[in-house]
């Protein structure tokens, strides 16, 4: 790698501030003991541990710490709450009620929970922006419904869930029903609070908030019924075995605390920014439609989707990484693949233009640099991929008009 990088990759993950390496080091340096040992040494681990859980309670509005189970990330408490839920459930019913612009950790456990016939699950389409009707939620809730798992911002395009109000509906429908919301992308933007979103279970993970990666965790109310699903040590109140990553989870309530501190001036920042590009981009770039919500308030600070016609999002991305960009074409898990994105595929948008999405996601070392270059060399990659594109590039096919709106 030559020349100076521009890293807008931040909603795949985040680099480490310098606090929460520092707040790190002693637990990898001189506390590494076993938190469950008795000597002295793992007594100090199995305390900061505590101060951790404890302060990661408050920060997220949590009654009390136990209520913070630490996993090693998003996608397993993506997986503990649905399987665990569906497996403390089985009594009541098996019905789960989702969406299609979930994150595959979310998608992928309820497909192969129907496949052994465990869960029956409802995915619900959602709205051209991304966002998913509260109503339709509500709709969909039966007697039987054990669980609803809705994310509280998409990863790709940005949007924005009102999961205060789904909850009020799901409870007024059936009260027993758990609700789940995934707030991995929001918690390090938005700040997250368990009691104003009413919810039972919320998933975390460090490494998008400047954090590391490899520590996340579940808020599971008191009362939810969740079964574990890593068995062996009886860690984590017996829901989640494992020697505990004591450094990964100091630097996860380091980085937790940062946000909330900063929170303020990370939005105002990123704000900025991205009203930029979303702004000049569709100027700059012939038939480049913004996906995700067009006002900035329904949107993640920071993020800027969109799809471009007549290319391929994965070409557009080899071609900003030569001129010093990082960037997605969407979900980092799904990068590589040729499938267009199923979060725009779930928003109804035709699979042809879906192939060229591109994914800018902003954060606290960004500058107005940074965007400027992306200005810069976008058109000009774009169009030099469409000259040598075989597919001719003609005018765009009826059925993409309303995304140009
Ligand atoms: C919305 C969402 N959920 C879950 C995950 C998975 O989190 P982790 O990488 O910590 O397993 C991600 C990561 O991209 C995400 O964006």
């Amino acid at each position: 790698m030559t020349g100076p990088r521009t890293y807008l990759d931040h909603a795949a993950t985040t680099p480490p501030a310098p606090e929460v390496v520092q707040a790190m080091l002693p637990y990898l340096t001189e506390m590494w003991h076993n938190p469950s040992s008795i000597y002295v040494e793992a007594q100090e681990a199995a305390k900061a541990l505590d101060r951790s859980r404890a302060r990661i309670a408050q920060l997220v509005g949590a009654a009390d710490p136990d209520e913070i189970v630490f996993t090693s990330g998003g996608s397993e408490s993506d997986n503990l709450a649905l399987r665990g839920v569906v497996a403390a459930s089985t009594r009541r019913g098996k019905h789960v009620v989702t969406t299609g612009v979930e994150h595959h950790a979310v998608l992928d456990p309820l497909e192969q929970m129907e496949r052994e016939g465990v869960a029956e699950v409802t995915v619900l389409p959602v709205r051209p922006d991304g966002s998913v009707d509260p109503a339709a939620v509500e709709d969909a809730v039966r007697e039987d419904t054990v669980l609803v798992s809705v994310m509280h911002a998409n990863n790709e395009v940005g949007a924005l869930n009102d999961i205060a109000e789904i909850v009020r509906r799901v409870r007024a429908k059936n009260p027993r029903t758990v609700v789940h919301t995934d707030a991995v992308q929001s918690a390090a933007h938005l700040g997250v609070h368990v009691d104003r979103l009413g919810v039972d279970l919320m998933t975390f993970t460090a490494h998008k908030m400047y954090g590391p990666r490899g520590a996340g965790a579940l808020y599971v109310r008191h009362g939810t019924p969740l079964q574990g699903q890593i068995l062996g040590g009886g860690q984590e109140r017996r829901i989640r075995a494992g020697t505990e990553n004591t450094a990964a989870v100091v630097g996860f309530a380091r980085a937790m605390e940062l946000a909330a501190e900063r929170r303020e001036a990370d939005i105002s920042h990123e704000r900025a920014l991205q009203e930029r590009l979303l702004e000049e981009l569709p100027r700059r770039v012939p038939m480049l439609a913004i996906t995700g919500p067009k006002d900035a308030d329904s949107r993640l600070p920071g993020n800027v989707s969109c799809a471009v016609g007549f290319v391929e999002g994965e070409s557009v991305l080899l071609a900003l990484d030569l001129a010093g960009i990082a960037a997605s074409s969407g979900s980092a898990c799904t990068t590589g693949s040729v499938e267009p994105s199923h979060v725009l595929v779930a928003m109804g948008m035709p699979g042809e233009l879906a192939r060229g999405s591109l994914r800018f996601t902003l954060g606290r070392q960004n500058t107005e640099a940074d965007v400027e270059r992306v200005l810069e060399v976008l058109p000009g990659i774009v169009q030099r991929l469409r000259a040598l594109s075989p597919i001719p590039v003609t005018e765009p096919p009826s059925d993409w008009a309303p995304w140009f709106e």
